[in-house]
């Protein structure tokens, strides 16, 4: 079962490899799955265009998960067992990817994770990877950036209690704050969906922070920074890569300006190599691609080239191509792939400036 030696599905012929990607497409995290799509889509034409793989095609089947991990699960599954593709790519949100490696390990597939950083989603075992950095480093970034570039010694943390992804940098923040002589004055949470935070916000104005870490997704931070200057909160606003999209802006107006999140790329980079992916990119979307969409587009790149190096298309075959993977030039930073099966990459802190993100310095491991 889903050895992916010969892709199914009908539409399929013996001419074309089937992949999957299970995506956000709609729901809360909607700008997560269509960035995403629409990278790994470009990756695939272009790859197409070059004469594909191994004389073959490349096609991808796309699944919605609406933004929850019981729907990212029963993509997975109808992937494996009655398309039977050849690798998995998604999903962004860390708690839908933790559903569906579950799967993909169980099943013999192999999985790329563009964009979740829970260390826990590799974990699921040796069929499972991811091309970006890992929580742990990412919570670091934010705390260095927090002490020695805004000079903050108080701090306030509010997560998503529903987010393994929220959960898990909310923690590695804290630590590594108080390890560098910080003090976190207050912990508040939250539930994904929830739309008054005043009171966590209330609380948090109490303890008096001079920043709020809020390692959360979009469509919750945007609402939670105009709450947070309803009641009186004026301090800067720090978060991680979930803060990233358009709708960043729409939802937090004026109130989001002058605060930081950590990413994984910034359309800033001189790099002619990303240059030219954003020229491609605006040129098929009309937008300027944000890091879900350069991850994604890296992920499909990988894929890929591991297909094209593995011996052939059988799971355990594809799995151990795809380990292999070292010094790959991605959009989003050079991919090799650690014995955990991640990625090891700077980090770069982005600040909100006039309704855009404004490149402010890059972190290394
Ligand atoms: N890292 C987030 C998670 O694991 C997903 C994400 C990545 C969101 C990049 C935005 C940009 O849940």
């Amino acid at each position: 079962q889903g050895q992916g030696a010969a892709p199914g599905g009908a539409p399929v012929d013996a001419n074309t490899i089937l992949l999957g990607q299970v995506g956000s497409l709609t729901g809360g995290q909607a700008t997560f799955g269509i960035s995403t799509r629409n990278g790994i889509e470009l990756a695939l034409k272009e790859a197409n265009a070059a004469g594909g793989v191994k004389g073959k095609k490349l096609s991808i089947r796309v699944y919605d998960n609406q933004s929850k991990p019981e729907e990212a699960a029963q993509a997975a599954t109808r992937l494996i067992t009655q398309d039977k593709v050849a690798l998995i790519l998604g999903d962004v949100a860390s708690s839908n990817s933790l559903a569906m490696a579950e799967k993909a390990q169980a099943a013999g597939v192999p999985m790329i994770t563009p964009s979740s950083t829970n260390p826990t989603v590799t974990d699921k075992g040796d069929y499972i990877f991811r091309v970006c950095f890992i929580d742990p480093f990412q919570g670091f970034v934010m705390a260095k950036f927090a002490r020695e570039n805004l000079k903050l010694n108080t701090v306030a943390v509010l997560q998503d209690n529903k987010s393994a992804y929220s959960i898990g940098l909310a923690d590695v923040f804290t630590r590594k704050f108080t390890e560098m002589g910080g003090k976190v004055t207050a912990v508040e949470s939250y539930s994904q969906g929830d739309t008054d935070y005043r009171a966590q916000l209330t609380a948090i104005r109490k303890s008096q922070p001079e920043g709020i870490y809020v390692p959360g997704y979009y469509s919750e931070v945007g609402i939670i920074a105009r709450q947070a200057r309803e009641v009186g909160l004026k301090v800067p606003l720090m978060g991680g890569d979930g803060w990233d999209s358009e709708k960043l802006f729409e939802l937090g107006g004026s109130a989001i300006e002058g605060s930081y999140f950590s990413n994984h790329y910034s359309p800033d980079n001189p790099d002619p190599r990303v240059q030219k992916f954003i020229a491609d990119y605006k040129a098929a979307y009309g937008a300027v691609p944000d890091a879900l969409a350069a991850l994604g587009y890296d992920s499909a790149r990988v894929a890929v080239d591991a297909l094209e190096r593995a011996k052939d298309l059988s799971g355990p075959s594809v799995r151990d191509a795809i380990a292999q993977t070292k010094d790959f030039p991605g959009v989003a930073g050079t991919v090799t792939l650690d014995a955990q099966r991640n990625a090891v990459k700077s980090a770069v802190v982005l600040k909100v400036e006039d309704g855009k993100t404004q490149y402010v310095t890059t972190i290394n491991p």
